[in-house]
């Protein structure tokens, strides 16, 4: 067997060369992305030597489990490829369709804290067991974003804690899609001193109160935007709620794609965040103006909504860019475009993002069962 540094084949250390099996890794001319699907039930490792070369490398693992692996990796010791895994160009890693045992991740994210690694994608994971701490003397990549789409942990609302001891404090960007939970134990979590984007669109099962518990108080301290696209939120205010309770601080805030209700039955008047300054309330099935909106906006994004009159001006907040189009009210044919996105060849805007709804919709279906107490 051979033993290469790269941090694909420390997650793959098992070399073996099959050659009825097609080439599963390719790479484009320019030398820049590769991708590897290994769905194969005998696939050529090997082929992911290819990627050597790659700035953006993509491994598919066709949803097999690693766990033949986890013998092999207790030998492993990065540290030894410490230079070459410096001298690696890769900058962006995508992982996806697989069973992973958390001490296979540990000993990825200890090769590639030698890397330098900017963005990690992990998608459609099981991660079986609880992430080991690093020992002391090695960080993991300084990451500046990382993205999480349906990977499920063990070890529960608890994985964001032990993911976060891999990573050095450079993460701006977190995305979090399709979670299994989000209700982080607050305790067990260290601030994120530089993150600035915090994105918990499409968990349809959020809520104000999964929201709640996923703004851990004080640990997000530079936080710019917040995006909570499709993640089951119902009122506005309750969201001012959730913010105000966590003392987080957006600029920019996108609730989207919610079904939202005007009022929130037994609201209390909540203090928006002084900073706010946009606010995305596009695609919400809005049949009026909600109430307890902040009292000045610099966006405010209404469109693709119900309103079947024009929002008097006492109903809105002072805002400079008002975005209303896409309402019945200023174009009959709206509403039956966003009922029916099939109905004319022509396929307006509200009508293009409502189909990509319609796939948040199955999604919501598929969620349902999932739980974010
Ligand atoms: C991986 O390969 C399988 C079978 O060859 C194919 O069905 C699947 O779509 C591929 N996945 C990706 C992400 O390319
Ligand atoms: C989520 O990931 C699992 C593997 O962990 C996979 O079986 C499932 O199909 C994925 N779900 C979706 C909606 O992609
Ligand atoms: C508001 O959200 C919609 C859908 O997510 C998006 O298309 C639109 O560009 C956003 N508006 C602003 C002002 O960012």
């Amino acid at each position: 067997m051979v033993r290469l540094p790269c941090p694909l084949l420390l997650l793959l250390p098992l070399l073996r060369v099959s050659a009825a099996t097609p080439e599963p890794c390719q790479i484009d001319d320019e030398d820049v992305r590769c991708v590897c699907n290994f769905t194969h039930p005998q696939p050529d490792w090997s082929s992911a030597l290819q990627c050597v070369a790659a700035v953006e490398v993509e491994i598919r693992g066709g949803g097999r489990s690693l766990d033949e692996f986890l013998l092999k990796s207790a030998s492993a010791n990065p540290k030894q490829y410490a230079d070459m895994l410096k001298a690696l160009r890769l900058r962006r890693l995508t992982v996806g369709a697989a069973r992973v045992p958390a001490q296979i991740l540990a000993l990825v994210l200890h090769a590639l804290g030698f890397s330098r690694l900017k963005e990690l994608t992990l998608e459609d994971l099981e991660v079986t067991g609880q992430v080991p701490p690093p020992l002391q003397e090695t960080p993991g990549p300084a990451l500046t974003t990382l993205r999480l789409r349906n990977v499920s942990w063990a070890t529960g609302g608890a994985w964001l804690g032990e993911l976060q001891q891999w990573l050095q404090p450079s993460l701006k960007v977190l995305k979090v899609a399709q979670a299994s939970s989000l209700a982080f134990p607050c305790a067990q979590l260290r601030a994120f001193p530089a993150l600035t984007t915090l994105d918990l669109s499409d968990n349809p099962g959020l809520g104000e109160r999964g929201l709640t518990a996923a703004l851990c108080p004080r640990k997000f301290p530079a936080l710019e935007d917040l995006a909570l696209r499709n993640a089951g939120v119902e009122t506005p205010s309750g969201v001012c709620a959730a913010l105000a309770g966590a003392g987080v601080q957006p600029h920019r805030l996108d609730l989207s794609h919610n079904s939202l209700r005007a009022t929130a039955a037994g609201a209390r008047e909540c203090v928006w965040p002084a900073a706010l300054s946009s606010l995305n309330l596009s695609f919400a099935e809005l049949e009026q103006v909600p109430k307890g909106l902040p009292p000045k906006l610099t966006v405010l994004d209404l469109s693709c909504n119900k309103l079947n009159r024009a929002p008097r001006p006492e109903e809105l907040p002072a805002v400079d860019d008002l975005t209303l189009e896409g309402n019945p009210y200023m174009d009959p044919e709206a509403l039956q475009h966003q009922e029916d996105p099939m109905a004319s060849g022509v396929v307006p805007p509200c009508a293009r993002s409502a189909l990509t709804m319609g796939v948040s919709g199955t999604l919501a279906l598929l969620q349902g069962a999932r739980g974010f107490a």
